[in-house]
């Protein structure tokens, strides 16, 4: 699939902007500030329902403006799509593909496919557990139906779990129900995320093994809070209950999916704690290489690359082996310097510049 033709009103800091894209290879020049972040998030959010900042919707309307619309030409499957979006100041937000509205954002990302490669992404292995939790459900989300509608059930639930164990009078009846809505969604998540991370370790290992030379042995596997061989579910369960005096205490629910993890690791050592930065970025760079690979497998489609502002962040040795590995794939290349030296290392393509919201093509 790729992108065919974008059309933004309102959005972020583009007043009106059409722009018909290369089906291969397009880079955007400019300087900071300028709309290349924007723009790209605009594409991702006609593909995927939603932003890939963590933002409200109507923080994506232009400053001053009562609402946003971005239109997209989408071709997949030797047919072209419109998908429309429509967001208003009261949040609300209109979905449409072929003149058909969806009942649901979901409806856009389980059709059309898309990574993003951002600066942030190149620090998935150093951060906060919450930053891989991210990146297993964004994949997810893409690969699995349903994956996203449990999610959502469970944060639901988790989130009414939480806010009764803060009330004054707790009744452990109550609790028994949450309990076991929260085991039945959560080991549907759990169990998708282990399955989806027993397909993704060997192919990232492969990257990273041919990145370093040979040199490192990556492992990566998934950490629950709910560790037990079996049926995930009733082990989620009996959890919850074995659990309850200190949730009580804590007035918060310490174990479940939410709380789950990544391990990577290198020749056996945790990078997330104790890799060199080479190394840590090495491995992200790996991880994100490998959800194309995952996506065409599971899929049958070639999705779309957005690398925002990453190819400055990497040393000469990476740069090459990720422009080598980005294959027959849309590309959407941001940059502001080292523009040149990108510029000609990449397949040839359109090149764009942007400034202060406009966009005009340059060869
Ligand atoms: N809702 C909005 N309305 C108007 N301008 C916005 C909005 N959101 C962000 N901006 C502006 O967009 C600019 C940042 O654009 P961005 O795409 O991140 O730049 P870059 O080219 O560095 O990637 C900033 O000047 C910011 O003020
Ligand atoms: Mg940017």
């Amino acid at each position: 699939m790729y992108i065919k033709k974008i059309e933004l009103y309102n959005f972020r800091n583009y007043k009106e902007e059409k722009i018909s894209f290369n089906e291969k290879v397009n880079l955007f020049l400019g300087n900071n500030a300028q709309g290349k972040t924007n723009l790209l998030e605009g594409i991702y959010l006609n593909a995927f329902g939603k932003s890939f900042k963590n933002v409200k919707d109507k923080e994506l309307i232009r400053f001053g403006e009562e609402f946003c619309r971005i239109k997209t030409t989408i071709h997949k499957n030797d047919e072209d799509e419109v998908v429309e979006i429509f967001i208003n100041q009261d949040g609300k937000k209109g979905i449409k593909r072929e003149g058909v509205k969806l009942k649901k954002a979901s409806e856009l990302l389980e059709e059309y496919y898309m990574i993003v490669f951002s600066p942030e992404d190149m620090k998935i292995v150093k951060e906060e557990p919450e930053k891989r939790r991210r990146f297993i459900n964004r994949e997810l989300c893409q690969i699995r139906k349903g994956y996203l509608n449990d999610f959502n059930n469970y944060r639901k639930i988790l989130k009414q779990r939480n806010a009764y164990l803060k009330e004054l009078y707790i009744e452990d009846a109550v609790l028994d129900v949450w309990d076991l809505e929260l085991a039945e969604y959560g080991s549907r998540i759990i169990q998708k995320r282990k399955e989806f991370i027993e397909m993704l370790g060997p192919v990232c290992s492969n990257i990273n093994e041919s990145i370093t030379g040979g040199k490192e042995s990556l492992d990566i596997k998934y950490e629950s809070s709910i560790n037990e061989e079996g049926n995930i579910k009733e082990t989620f369960y009996d959890i919850l209950q074995q659990n309850r005096s200190s949730d009580k205490r804590n007035r918060t629910t310490g174990k479940g999916p939410h709380k789950d993890d990544l391990k990577i690791s290198s020749n056996g050592i945790d990078l997330r704690k104790f890799g060199s930065q080479g190394q840590q970025r090495t491995a992200a760079l790996s991880l994100k290489l490998s959800e194309i690979e995952i996506i065409e497998k599971e899929t049958g489609e070639k999705p779309v690359l957005l690398l925002d502002d990453v190819l400055s962040e990497l040393d000469n040795e990476r740069q090459m082996y990720l422009i080598n590995s980005l294959g027959e794939n849309q590309l959407f290349v941001t940059t502001t310097d080292i523009v040149d030296a990108v510029a000609e290392k990449l397949p040839k393509g359109k090149i764009f510049k942007i400034n202060n919201g406009k966009v005009s093509f340059n060869s």
